[in-house]
């Protein structure tokens, strides 16, 4: 993940716009050797220019800097694959259901990878009428807590916030075949299946 433009992503979006170097130069008003710089490493578009670069190459700033184009082909995509981001900052979540790129606190956020529940991170699953009670079998601290738990099926998520020093518990209704995860501010993301 990059912090900044690359010369090699400008190359790659302009070479897939079918531009030439001055064709770009002339829509963002510098000369086809700052292109050409930029491309070669020998420099770096300035900031005030970053937002009119993304613009010519049709992609936003954020894509642009990150060096990943995300063109998502089905649109209408299963929410089973939905990713969750987590801001290590703020510790904002987020969840999308295709590629995205997500950006807190000034962090570009990867996806985050699940694992399955290891013995420091087990969960329980009680059936309470129509709905079912779950525990998650950790701490509650302000250093170390759970902190959300997500119900994830092919066509809904449901979505809880924890928050330290209260409960790892919740309630939902897990209707259908889905993957129920759950989030530890330090041992990252873990799901199961249901
Ligand atoms: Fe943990």
């Amino acid at each position: 993940m990059n912090t900044y433009v690359t010369g090699n992503t400008i190359k790659q979006l302009r070479e897939s716009r079918k531009l030439t170097q001055a064709e770009l130069a002339e829509k963002i008003g510098v000369s086809s050797k700052t292109i050409s710089k930029w491309e070669t490493a020998k420099g770096l578009p300035d900031i005030s220019l970053l937002q009119p670069l993304a613009q010519v190459l049709g992609i936003s700033v954020i894509e642009l800097m990150n060096g990943e184009h995300i063109i998502n082909k089905n649109v209408s995509a299963n929410m089973l694959r939905c990713k969750f981001y987590v801001c290590p900052i703020c510790g904002n979540v987020m969840y999308s259901m295709g590629n995205a790129v997500i950006s807190c606190c000034g962090v570009t956020l990867p996806p985050l990878e699940a694992e399955e529940a290891d013995m420091d991170h087990t969960v329980t699953i009680e059936t309470v009428e129509d709905e079912h009670f779950i525990t998650v079998e950790h701490p509650m601290t302000k250093q170390h807590f759970i902190s959300f738990v997500a119900f994830v099926t092919s066509d809904r998520i449901q979505l809880v916030k924890l928050y330290p020093e209260g409960n790892a518990q919740t309630r939902l209704q897990l209707r259908g075949m889905g993957y129920l995860y759950y989030y530890c501010n330090r041992h990252g993301l873990f799901k199961k299946k249901r």
